[in-house]
C-alpha cells in the first residue's frame, strides 16, 4: 500500500501513529538546521510535513511521506487549514516524480491567462477549486441518474454519427471514407433518436448525453456540452415537468444547497411582460412597468408609440453622463430607437426630456414606477417585442447580481409561442425545434396568425440563465407535415431529412413529451462559477481551440485523399 491516509484526513486523533501519505509538494519553508516544512498536496487536503534534508524537494515534486502524526507546537496551529492543529514529524521522503517549475502559483485564486491554464490544464486541475467543481460535478451527474432511475426512466446510448439534427446551430460534420462526399453530423441533441424510442415502446428514456453545436462560444455555451435528455409517452407538459422538477431539486439538493420542492411556473407572454425576457432572473426587482396609458395622449413625438414602459433603477440618480450615453448605445445596439432617462432629483425630475412632457406626466410615470427620491428612471418607446428586449437588457446590466448570490431561483416559464418572428423572407421561425406541439387551443390559427400560436413548450430557468427547455411533441404525421410546410421545408426535402420519422410516425406513434437541461450550466450554478469552463474537465477557448492538444488541427493530405476531400486555401 503506498499511502495509509489522505492528507486531508490527519487530525489530532492520529497523533502517535505512522502514516504514508502521498502527493504534490505545494510548499516548502525553511526552518533553520536542515529542517523544512514540506506542504504536501492531494485532492482532499494539504498536510505540514517537517523534513530533515529536503533541499531537492520542489514545488510540484511527487512524493510519498512517511512520518509519525504529532499535535503542532503551541502557537503554530493554523485554523484555516483542516489539518492545522497537527503536523507529520521524523519524515522519510521518497521522490515519486520530480517536476518542472509550475506555469502558475496552485490556488484557488489564480492570475494567469486562459491560454496557459488550457495548456497545463493538468496542473490546473490540482488547484482545489477545479478539484471541488470536478467532484460536484459527478455528485450532480450521479444524483440526476438515481433520480432519473427511481422515477422509472431507462438510460439509453443513442449514435453520435449521425444525420443531422435541427437544433438552430451549425453541425460538426465528420467525412465518410467508405463513403467520400458523404458526412455524418454530430448530435446537436439526441433530439430524434428519443422520439424514435418512445415509437419502439421504451416509454421513459433518460441519457446524459454529449452534445455538439458549432455556435459562438459563450460563458454559457460551449461546443461540446452534457445534457440530461429525457423522454417519455403517453405523457403532457405537466409530467415532464413533475418528473425534471423532482430531478432538478435532488441534483440540487445532493449539491448540498438548499431548495423549494415546489418550483414556480410564469408564462412566457408575463416574463417578456415584467422582466422583458424568456430566462427572467427573478433574483432581483426592478421589473419592467407599463407606462403606455400614463403617456397616452403625449405631445413627446418619442412616446407616440405603441409601447412605453420603463424600469426604475435604485439610488442612481447621479449616473454620470457618459455611462447613461453608454446605456442609451446598449439600448440602440438591442434595436431601440434610445433611451430617455429621468432622474428624481429631490423633489423634482430632471431629464433631457423634462421639456416636452406634461405636467400630469410628469407626476404619473414616477409614480407608476413608484419612483422615489434618488432613483433613475429609464424608459424605451417601440414595439413591444424591442421595448421589452432592450429593457430587459438594461435591466440585468444594472441589476444583476454576481452568480453566487440570491440563492438559487428556479422558474418554469411555459406558453411559449411557436414562431419566434418571422425570418427575411417572411416565413415563421420556430421558437423551439420544428418537433414541437402547437396549443391544440390555438391550431385552428396557424394559417391566420401564426405569431399568436402557442406552443406546448416550456423552458426551465435558473437565476437567469436558461437551464433546459423541452415540449410536447407532434406524433401525428400529418401535423408534422404540415409544421414543415409551413416552415418552408417542402415536402420532398421533409421527405429526404426527416422522412425516418414521419415513416416511424406511420407505425404506431405513442403521444409523447421531453425535456433536456444543460448539466454543465447547472453545475456551473452551484459551483458559484460564471462561466461552464470552470466545470469541465477539458474545455475549449473562446475561440475553439484545446491548447492542450492543439485541436483543432490540420490532417495530412493521406488522409484527405482517403476521405475524398481537398482544402480550400484559408481565405485571407
Ligand atoms: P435546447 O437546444 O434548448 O433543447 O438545449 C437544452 C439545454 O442544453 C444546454 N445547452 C448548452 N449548454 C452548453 N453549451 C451549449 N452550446 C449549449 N446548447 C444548449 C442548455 C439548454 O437549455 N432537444 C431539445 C430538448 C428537448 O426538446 O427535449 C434541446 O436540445 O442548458
Amino acid at each position: 500500500m503506498m499511502r495509509t491516509h489522505m492528507c486531508g484526513e490527519l487530525r489530532p486523533e492520529h497523533a502517535g501513529q505512522e502514516v504514508s501519505v502521498c502527493g504534490w509538494v505545494a510548499s516548502r519553508r525553511e526552518h533553520g538546521q536542515n529542517l523544512a516544512f514540506v506542504d504536501v498536496r492531494d485532492h482532499t487536503g494539504i498536510v505540514q510535513c517537517v523534513v530533515d534534508g529536503a533541499h531537492q524537494l520542489r514545488s510540484e515534486f511527487v512524493v510519498r511521506v512517511t512520518g509519525i502524526v504529532r499535535d503542532r507546537p503551541e502557537g503554530t496551529h493554523n485554523p484555516a487549514l483542516a489539518t492545522g492543529d497537527i503536523e507529520v514529524g521524523d519524515c522519510t521522503v521518497e521522490i515519486l516524480s520530480e517536476a518542472e517549475p509550475p506555469p502558475f502559483p496552485i490556488g484557488d485564486r489564480v492570475d494567469a491567462d486562459e491560454i496557459l491554464r488550457l495548456r497545463h490544464r493538468y496542473v490546473d486541475l490540482r488547484r482545489p477549486v477545479m478539484q471541488r467543481n470536478l467532484r460536484l460535478r459527478a455528485t450532480v451527474s450521479s444524483a440526476i441518474r438515481r433520480s432519473m432511475e427511481e422515477q422509472g426512466f431507462v438510460e439509453v446510448e443513442t449514435p453520435t454519427l449521425i444525420a443531422s439534427t435541427p437544433e438552430g446551430a451549425r453541425d460538426f460534420v465528420v467525412p465518410s471514407r467508405l463513403q467520400p462526399g458523404s458526412f455524418y453530423a454530430l448530435p446537436q441533441s439526441p433530439q430524434l433518436f428519443k422520439q424514435l424510442l418512445m415509437v419502439g415502446g421504451v416509454d421513459r428514456y433518460y441519457q446524459l448525453a454529449r452534445c455538439l453545436r458549432d455556435e459562438d462560444l459563450r460563458a454559457d455555451r460551449q461546443f461540446e456540452f452534457t445534457q440530461l435528455d429525457a423522454e417519455m409517452s403517453f405523457a403532457d407538459q405537466s409530467d415532464v415537468i413533475g418528473v425534471i422538477s423532482q430531478t432538478v431539486v435532488a441534483a440540487i439538493r445532493a449539491a448540498g444547497r438548499e431548495v423549494d420542492d415546489a418550483i414556480p411556473t410564469m408564462s412566457w407572454r408575463e416574463a417578456q411582460d415584467r422582466f422583458g425576457s424568456d430566462k427572467p432572473d427573478v433574483r432581483f426587482g426592478m421589473e419592467l412597468v407599463e407606462l403606455t396609458e400614463a403617456v397616452a395622449g403625449t405631445g413627446f413625438r418619442a412616446f407616440q408609440a405603441p409601447c412605453v414602459k420603463g424600469i426604475r433603477v435604485p439610488g442612481e440618480a447621479s449616473m454620470g453622463r457618459a455611462r447613461l450615453d453608454r446605456l442609451t448605445d446598449q439600448a440602440k445596439a438591442a434595436g431601440g430607437g434610445g433611451l430617455v432617462w429621468l432622474k428624481m432629483e429631490g423633489e423634482g425630475l430632471e431629464s433631457p426630456v423634462a421639456k416636452f412632457l406634461s405636467a400630469e406626466e410628469k407626476a404619473a410615470i414616477p409614480k407608476a414606477l413608484g419612483a422615489e427620491p434618488g432613483d433613475l428612471l429609464l424608459l424605451a418607446a417601440g414595439e413591444r417585442l424591442i421595448v421589452d428586449r432592450v429593457l430587459g437588457q438594461l435591466r440585468l446590466e444594472l441589476g444583476r447580481p454576481p452568480v453566487n448570490e440570491g440563492g438559487l431561483n428556479l422558474l418554469w416559464v411555459t406558453e411559449f409561442p411557436l414562431f419566434e418572428g418571422l425570418d427575411s423572407e417572411g416565413r415563421p421561425m420556430p421558437a423551439h425545434h420544428p418537433f414541437t406541439m402547437p396549443h391544440p387551443e390555438d391550431l385552428d390559427r396557424l394559417d391566420s396568425d401564426p405569431l399568436s400560436v402557442r406552443s406546448q413548450a416550456y423552458d426551465l430557468v435558473l437565476n437567469g440563465w436558461e437551464l433546459g427547455s423541452g415540449s410536447v411533441r407532434i406524433h401525428r404525421p400529418d401535423i408534422q407535415q404540415r409544421i414543415f410546410s409551413f416552415l418552408g421545408i417542402e415536402p420532398e426535402q421533409a421527405q429526404a431529412r426527416f422522412g425516418f420519422l414521419l415513416d416511424a410516425f406511420r407505425h404506431g406513434a405513442p403521444p409523447h413529451a421531453g425535456f433536456a437541461f444543460g448539466i454543465d450550466r447547472l453545475v456551473a450554478l452551484l459551483a458559484g462559477e460564471e462561466n461552464i469552463r470552470e466545470v469541465i474537465a477539458f474545455p475549449k477557448t473562446q475561440s475553439g481551440v484545446d491548447p492542450l492538444t492543439g485541436a483543432p488541427n490540420p490532417i495530412d493530405a493521406r488522409q484527405l485523399t482517403e476521405l475524398g476531400l481537398r482544402t480550400l486555401p484559408r481565405p485571407t
